[in-house]
């Protein structure tokens, strides 16, 4: 079966800064094995992405190693301001903290409404934005009815806000992981740090409220977010899962299960997130999928440095045999085919 290259519009790929986490090669790499052709990269690098020069040197690096398409978003603490018009042509958007997460770089509510008074560029906000702080920024997405996405929405109380908001006509979308999908707080009690992320994984319940309500939902986003094992097995295990590797697949056992057709899987992974970020695709661009053979995924397959997943272990369907992106082969079979650098920095 062929389908168009996925688009992941949520990835943390470390670099740089934390490539003994990922890099921008084991990073796209572990895109190209899961699907897609183009990722996008988060500003929480160890020093964040918060200043032009910063982010001029992320994309010099990514140039040189990136085997995907790839593009980035800006960071702010409310403090850079004067940078933001120096970024627009070269991010697809800002994304600002709202809760604790890895990085810690947190804003609260005054400093997100300068933000978003400083912020002229019709490339969306995205937020790290749980349930207490939802109703604070769709007040400002009022006043401003600037395009705002919230990452990663994990629970039926933060969901119920945003189709809400949407119903009154705001620019507001919004994304969810595969792990908000497919696992819950049962699965973080067994699998302790490896099943440790933010938001936390939730209840049955809320898993339930947010398959029922997938038409409201304008993307499926990784968050891949990898740490290696000695930094989850440690004192304190820092939040984040892979994910890049196992999203498609997890979709598509769905598919088999009757619970999403493909379609839906199409509109999550291509062209909802096309329309949040204006993106145009590159012709040529197609996955080739096997649909029939149920597989197990291994970690120690994963092209991700981290080497582990929490869905490690699990038997699904819908693997990825190749993977061509401006009608070159960058990947079959396992192997990847481009070299570092043949893929794109998007801007
Ligand atoms: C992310 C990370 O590790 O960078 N962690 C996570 O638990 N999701 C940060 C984030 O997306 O909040
Ligand atoms: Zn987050
Ligand atoms: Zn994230």
């Amino acid at each position: 079966m062929k389908l168009p290259g996925l688009i992941d519009i949520h990835v943390h790929l470390r670099d740089p800064g934390q490539t003994h986490k990922e890099d921008f090669y084991t990073g796209t790499s572990a895109a190209l094995a899961g699907g897609f052709t183009t990722v996008f990269d988060m500003p929480n690098n160890a020093e964040p992405i918060t200043t032009a020069q910063r982010l001029d040197r992320k994309i010099a690096e990514a140039t040189k190693k990136t085997v995907s398409d790839i593009g980035f978003y800006f960071g702010s603490l409310g403090e850079n301001l004067d940078q933001f018009e120096q970024i627009y042509d070269k991010v697809w958007g800002l994304k600002l903290y709202l809760n604790v997460t890895t990085g810690g770089f947190i804003v609260d509510l005054p400093a997100v409404e300068r933000i978003y008074a400083a912020w002229k560029s019709s490339k969306p906000i995205l937020l790290h934005s749980e349930e207490d702080m939802i109703a604070g920024v769709i007040e400002i997405i009022k006043a401003t009815r600037q395009p705002s996405h919230f990452a990663h929405v994990s629970s039926a109380a933060e969901l119920s806000q945003i189709i809400a908001a949407k119903e009154s006509g705001l620019p507001v979308t919004c994304g969810v992981t595969p792990h908000h999908l497919f696992l819950t707080d049962r699965d973080a009690a067994a699998q302790g740090p490896y099943a440790f992320m933010k938001p936390y994984l939730k209840t049955q319940a809320d898993v339930d409220f947010i398959w029922k309500n997938i038409k409201y939902v304008d993307a499926i986003e990784s968050d891949h977010a990898p740490h290696t094992r000695e930094e989850k097995d440690g004192e304190n295990p820092p939040f984040g899962v892979p994910g890049l590797e196992t999203t498609f697949p997890l979709l598509f056992t769905a598919r088999k299960q009757g619970r999403l057709s493909l379609d839906e899987i199409i509109r999550l992974c291509h062209t909802g997130p096309k329309e949040i970020l204006h993106i145009e695709t590159a012709e040529d661009t197609f996955i080739e999928v096997d649909e029939n053979t149920e597989y197990e995924i291994k970690n120690e397959e994963l092209k991700t440095k981290c080497g582990w997943t929490p869905f490690g272990g699990m038997k699904v369907f819908g693997k990825v045999e190749t993977v061509t992106l401006r009608g070159k082969q960058m990947y079959k079979d396992g192997q990847i085919l481009s070299q570092p650098g043949e893929g794109k920095v998007l801007a």
